[in-house]
């Protein structure tokens, strides 16, 4: 009997879930098994569009962003009827496990398939790096040095004009791209859910570091605090410093995967396949001092993941 299993990308795309795709495809294909694309998340379950991959469809692809694969939200997926519905296609397909990978969204759809019988592992793909069970989720870092690379070219324009930028970066509810790109960025002030801050604080220590020759300055906001363009409106009111408002937006999702991304995506989907190839469902794959581990995805989902506060003070206090 042919061995069959399947893989799909679903909820926000991130850079290196093609990395993700292909490893995932290689490592099954080199163990006798027959790959599956699904196509748009679990819609490509519920609806049986799924595609054969072969060693040479998902050539040229490590190095693209985005995925081959499609992505979707799937609601339906969240009842009784849509997974029953996943789970025949499952069966009819010859589906021995499936690969999903996503966020903890995705992971949740996962632990359902499996409890109903199809052996499913979850490998953390988002930018916001805010899955708890892993140190590091694919397409983070890409998705970083495209902050970096955007808010340095914001920088120059900050500079000539002796303006502020505010500058906002994605993240969901999670300050973790906002700390990391503020370091890298040498931010006057990062603003994040995480540590309470306040206007005059963030206007104070421009204007104090304005009496040293400081003349432009960076604001990295995170996405969770909401309001970036209100913020560069009364840091312009609280200082007279002229300021700017930008929102970084959807950019820092596509790209081409770092090296990171694709080293990571490569030995987790690699480690996904071993998993299957076992038998075992119901975990997800992540990453904890460096080396590629797994959980079951219930406990998964009930860790928590420590704010990187060291970093955050760090930056507060060099940044002046
Ligand atoms: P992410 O995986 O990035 O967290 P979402 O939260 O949008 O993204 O979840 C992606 C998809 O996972 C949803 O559209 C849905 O199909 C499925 N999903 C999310 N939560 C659940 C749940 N509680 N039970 C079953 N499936 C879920
Ligand atoms: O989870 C990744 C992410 O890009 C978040 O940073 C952001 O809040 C969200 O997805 C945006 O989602 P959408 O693509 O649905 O607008």
């Amino acid at each position: 009997m042919s061995k069959t299993i399947g893989v799909l990308t679903s909820g926000g795309d991130a850079p290196g879930m093609n990395a993700a795709v292909r490893a995932v495809a290689r490592a099954a294909i080199r163990k006798g098994f027959k790959v599956l694309g699904i196509r748009r998340g679990y819609n490509g379950l519920i609806n049986g569009d799924m595609i054969e991959l072969t060693e040479r469809s998902v050539s040229d692809i490590i190095q693209r962003g985005g995925t081959i694969l499609y992505t979707a939200r799937c609601p339906e997926f969240r009842y009784e009827e849509g997974l029953q519905k996943a789970k025949k296609q499952c069966i009819e397909a010859g589906l021995n496990g499936i690969v999903v990978i996503g966020g903890d969204g995705s992971f949740r759809g996962a632990a359902d398939l499996s409890a109903r019988g199809i052996p499913c592992v979850g490998l953390p793909g988002t930018i916001d790096n805010d899955i708890a069970c892993t140190e590091y989720t694919i397409g983070y870092d890409t998705a970083m040095n495209t902050a970096m690379e955007m808010v340095d070219k914001l920088r120059d324009t900050a500079q000539s004009h002796d303006r502020c930028s505010v500058v906002e970066v994605m993240g969901r509810n999670a300050g973790y791209i906002a700390v990391n790109t503020g370091v890298a960025v040498g931010a006057t002030y990062i603003i994040t859910k995480e540590v309470p801050y306040s206007i005059d604080e963030v206007c104070n220590k421009m204007l104090q570091t304005r009496k040293t020759g400081k003349q432009h300055f960076i604001i990295v906001v995170a996405e969770g605090i909401g309001n970036s363009v209100e913020i560069a409106k009364q840091i312009e009111e609280k200082t007279g410093i002229e300021s700017r408002a930008t929102i970084l937006g959807h950019v820092q999702r596509g790209g081409s995967p770092t090296v990171r991304d694709r080293v990571v995506a490569s030995q987790m989907g690699y480690y996904a396949v071993e998993l299957l190839e076992k038998g075992i469902g119901n975990r997800v794959v992540g990453m904890k001092d460096n080396k590629i581990v797994d959980f079951d995805i219930q406990e998964a989902l009930k860790m928590k993941k420590p704010f990187e506060i060291d970093l955050y003070n760090i930056a507060q206090e060099i940044s002046f």
